[in-house]
């Protein structure tokens, strides 16, 4: 794959995103600067990544059969998920024909687009430490693996998310007895599919967590190797995240655990690409949390501190280039909300924003606007990176998203 072609000519190398949202926009900004040419798929028009691809296409990507009908019609050299939700056993098949390569491993794709076979790859397979967890079917199996009758008891407090969610849609806490059903009911309404099945998982008391950005890419005799960006720190609000900064600051015994996770799920997933493998840490301790096989949200404030981005990083790992992991600035990054629900949403304040020194924005322009979307990012950079988190979160508080 070192040989790059022409787009838009027979010799092109072609690859399809699936899902086109503010991650997948970046991927595919950094293919295009390297003379690859990209198909942006996404379930609705003119997505992200739709706007500054070669190519836009908008199906359903859950359907195995228009799924596969998209890549044999477009006949891409490399298919790369941008999100979870797709057909992966369709993909796992067309990767067994040698249809198409999946980026890092239609396996991997599968493994990772539910809670379920992520967490028992890591737990149960590598033995990698993890919240203690059960999976329940039912408001009965879920009280009965809080209160142990029929196993460990998971206990209180501990969280319950569906197998099937990301951002935490249907995930929340439960503190006592008194929030076991209230917890069911949300999870059962946020859940991508209704299928009914949670995860439910004791509480981990961290003193702070990250993303580890693992990259799996080719060095100069061919092989794959595996190399860590920077520890990101990062701050959820229920379940999503709302600011993050890099480097974060850690003991190095737990950095070097962290790394140890992070090199030993990502060489079982295998494959070319960037991970964004989160993880708890408390003191010395370490815990697995799950893995994105993709660019990661948090991983956003990349733009802003690194010579590579993890765009890019995965840009190149997936076409066998060599990569540069090194960082170039400390910053962070502030997710601008879109806090209005309206189509074709104006942002004020943009040059208010873009004042605040050491700043820039992403704007990402989606069509329309969720109170809780997010629908820009505000990155800062600074050699204190206490000061980069405000010097973020004033540009991000300075633009205005309203119904036009
Ligand atoms: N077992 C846990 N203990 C403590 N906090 C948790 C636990 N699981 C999740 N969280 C918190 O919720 C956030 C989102 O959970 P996560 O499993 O990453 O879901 P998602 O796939 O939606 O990102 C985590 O980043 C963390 O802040
Ligand atoms: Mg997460």
């Amino acid at each position: 794959m070192p040989c790059l072609g022409t787009p838009l000519s027979p010799t092109a190398t072609r690859v399809m995103l699936l899902g086109s949202g503010e991650l997948g926009k970046e991927v595919l900004i950094a293919l295009q600067r390297l003379g690859v040419e990209t198909i942006a798929v996404d379930r609705y028009e003119n997505a992200p990544g739709q706007q500054v691809a070669h190519h836009a296409r908008t199906i359903a990507m859950s359907d195995p059969e228009a799924l596969r009908a998209l890549i044999e019609a477009e006949r891409p050299q490399l298919v790369v998920p941008e999100i979870e939700a797709i057909a992966t056993p369709m993909l796992e098949q067309l990767e067994a024909q040698g249809v198409v390569r999946v980026i890092p491993t239609a396996r991997a794709a599968r493994l990772t687009m539910d809670r379920e076979g992520i967490r028992r790859l890591a737990a149960e397979t590598l033995q990698l430490p993890t919240s203690p967890y059960r999976f329940c079917d039912s408001l009965e199996e879920l009280q009965a693996a809080i209160d142990g009758t029929d196993g460990p008891a998971i206990g209180y407090p501990c969280i319950v998310k569906p197998v099937m969610s990301s951002s935490g849609k249907g995930q929340s806490r439960i503190d006592g007895p008194a929030d076991v059903r209230k917890a069911w009911d949300y999870a059962m309404a946020g859940g991508r599919v209704s299928h009914g099945r949670v995860i439910v998982e004791g509480f981990i008391d961290f003193d702070y967590e990250i993303t580890l950005l693992t990259v799996r890419a080719r060095g100069a005799d061919g092989s794959v190797e595996t190399r860590f960006c920077a520890p990101i720190g990062h701050v959820q609000v229920a379940g999503d995240y709302v600011e993050s900064w890099q480097p974060h600051p850690m003991h190095p015994a737990a950095l070097e655990k962290a790394q140890q996770i992070a090199r030993a799920v990502t060489d079982d997933l295998g494959g070319q690409g960037l991970f964004g493998v989160e993880l708890f840490v408390k003191g010395e301790q370490v815990w697995f949390s799950e893995v994105s096989p993709r660019p990661h949200d948090t991983g956003m404030v990349t733009m802003a501190t690194q010579w590579q981005n993890e765009f890019e990083l995965h840009a190149r790992a997936i076409l066998g280039l060599p990569v540069d992991t090194s960082l170039r600035s400390p910053g962070a990054s502030a997710v601008i909300y879109g806090g209005v629900e309206a189509a074709g949403i104006v942002f004020d304040g943009v040059d208010e924003a873009l004042r605040v020194p050491q700043t820039e924005l992403r704007l990402f322009g989606k069509p329309e606007s969720f109170a809780r979307r997010r629908m820009g990012v505000a990155l800062a950079h600074d050699a204190d990176v206490e000061q980069a988190r405000r010097l973020a979160k004033e540009a991000a508080a300075k633009v205005k998203p309203r119904a036009a």
